[in-house]
């Protein structure tokens, strides 16, 4: 497992844990981070052992609280726009793996931090878990995607109320609007649901999982045709092996083995 400056990477029973490792500066995001964590998760695809990615962050205080200040307060403009295409390209990337990608979000998720938690397939959190775009405080707006899939998950109402005023939530509120699945009591229970969310998935038919990300995400994209995309997938699933093992321990009444083929 390669080593990092900025996160700790942990790999059990298929599950990749990548953890933000900069507790000192709440774990914002510098550009060594969105760097080094764009190398973990190409190691992850390559990496036939990792099954699936759960994301959190180091410390109890923070999941990321965003990007990291201290670098954007020297951005030109035109260096701005290319610090947020290649956060965009990074969390594109993130939501479109083919392995699951489970965020778990213990302390504050803010900025760039909401915006990396949105990118991942789902989330959970732990009480301690606060979610805001606070970007406007700083006379800025979201910079990694979070206007377009904040607006997407919670709707552009409440949305725009989050955008626009900066507030942030707490986690009973944010799974009432839909930002997060789960809220467990504390970091070890959040941490054990989504280990145990992560190996459920992971007992499923990896093609189907990654087709399922595909299809999903076509509900979002103005280009794609959702349907003809699911159909194509679930076509593709009947050609795989993965799928005769199903099929056919559910006929004989025995548990599938998927080889993801
Ligand atoms: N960037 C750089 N450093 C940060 C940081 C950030 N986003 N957030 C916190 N830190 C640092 C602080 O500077 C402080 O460092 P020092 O000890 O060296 O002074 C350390 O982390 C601890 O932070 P605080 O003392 O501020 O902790 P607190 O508990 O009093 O407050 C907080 C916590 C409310 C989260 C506050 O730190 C805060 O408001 N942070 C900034 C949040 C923010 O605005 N995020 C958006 C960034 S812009 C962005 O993300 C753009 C984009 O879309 C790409």
């Amino acid at each position: 497992m390669e080593t990092y400056n900025t996160l700790t990477l942990e790999l059990s029973e298929r599950i990749l844990t990548i953890t933000i490792a900069r507790p000192e500066a709440l774990n914002a995001l510098n550009i060594e981070l969105i760097s080094e964590l764009k190398s973990a998760f190409e190691a992850a695809y390559d990496n036939t052992e990792v099954g699936g990615i759960i994301l959190t962050g180091s410390g109890e205080k923070a999941f990321a609280a965003g990007a990291d200040i201290k670098e954007i307060a020297e951005l030109s403009e035109l260096n701005a726009r290319k610090f947020a295409e290649r956060g965009q390209s990074l969390f594109s990337a993130i939501e479109n793996f083919e392995k699951p990608v489970i965020a778990a979000v213990n302390g504050y998720a803010l900025g760039g931090g909401c915006e990396l938690a949105m990118a991942c397939h789902f989330r959970v959190a732990s009480l301690s878990a606060q979610f805001g775009q606070p970007e406007v405080n700083l006379g800025l707006i979201p910079g990694y995607g979070g206007t377009q899939r904040l607006t997407k998950l919670i709707g552009k109402g409440r949305a725009l109320e989050l955008l626009m005023t900066g507030n942030a939530i707490n986690a009973e509120e944010a799974k009432q609007i839909g930002l997060v699945n789960h809220v467990e009591e504390n970091q070890d229970a959040m941490m054990a649901l989504a280990i145990q969310l992560m190996s459920k998935i992971l007992s499923n038919a990896p093609l189907a999982i990654s087709m399922v990300v595909t299809s999903a995400n076509a509900a979002d994209s103005p280009d794609e045709n959702g349907y003809l995309i699911e159909a194509n997938s679930f076509a593709s699933c009947c050609g795989t092996e993965d799928f005769r093992e199903g099929t056919t321990a559910f006929l004989e009444k025995r548990k599938p083995e998927f080889s993801g083929k």
